[in-house]
């Protein structure tokens, strides 16, 4: 029959085996207090939120989100850069992130691109120096703080940096917005494709805003700088508009 070998002394009732109760294993037991990547994340945009919504002014807005410290990139950077110009401006300018510059010295655009950002809207008569609201610029960033090697502000920094945006921009209460470049537009419209979305007034945070291609761009693409005028032409307009 090809049988050369048993396998045990007396024959096996396997049907009786299978019948017999089975001992329950219990399932592992749950780690206690372990948070998942996600639940880490949601818990430090809810302090964002809180610290930022407990915020009744700028400066104390400035002082909670420096001592914020759910945002990694804090550990690199040299300064904390939170806006420059005049906050009863007008216009509010929403930009990207710090760069090297603005990183040494703590204050937005002052780096090259912050030098041609300066000369576009002196030509249209508004300034961050200007002590007149009416001829005045506010300009802050979706992040206060260096991303290493100047590389894109990733989705999880943005969602922690947006309650601090928002607020920062319901205090400033400025009349317009304008969203410089890919990031701002993502983060205050959900939208990216800034050579489509420029010129095309939307609303972000309760306010008109103006998408722009960035300074930065427009140092690497001078042609560019035609449409930029244009923008620059149909922001001055809907300020004298609603003045
Ligand atoms: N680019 C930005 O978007 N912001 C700055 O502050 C500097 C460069």
């Amino acid at each position: 029959m090809g049988v050369d070998e048993p396998m045990g002394d007396g024959p096996v009732d396997r049907f009786e085996i299978a019948a017999r109760p089975q001992p329950v294993v219990p399932p592992p037991a749950a780690p206690v207090l372990q948070l998942s990547a996600d639940d880490d994340q949601s818990a430090r945009v809810a302090e964002a939120e809180r610290l930022a919504g407990s915020a009744m002014t700028l400066d104390a807005l400035a002082a909670a989100q420096e001592a914020f410290d759910g945002i990694e990139l804090k550990k690199g950077a040299r300064n904390f850069c939170f806006a420059d110009g005049n906050p009863k401006a007008r216009v509010l300018i929403l930009g990207e992130a710090p760069g090297d510059e603005e990183d040494r010295q703590g204050r937005p655009f002052v780096g090259r691109a912050g030098q041609l950002l300066d000369r576009m809207f002196d030509a249209i008569g508004l300034s961050r120096q200007s002590v007149d609201a009416e001829k005045a610029l506010y300009i802050t960033n979706v992040l206060t703080w260096r991303p290493p090697g100047n590389r894109d502000p990733q989705p999880d920094e943005i969602a922690m940096s947006l309650p601090f945006v928002r607020r920062h921009i319901e205090l400033a209460a400025p009349d317009l917005i304008v969203l410089m470049g890919n990031i701002a537009c993502d983060a205050a419209i959900g939208r990216r494709g800034i050579l489509r979305l420029r010129g095309n007034w939307a609303t972000a945070f309760g306010r008109p805003a103006l998408p722009m291609t960035h300074p930065a761009y427009l140092l690497r693409n001078p042609p560019a700088k035609r449409e930029a005028w244009a923008d620059l032409l149909s922001l001055s307009a809907r300020l004298e508009g609603s003045s």
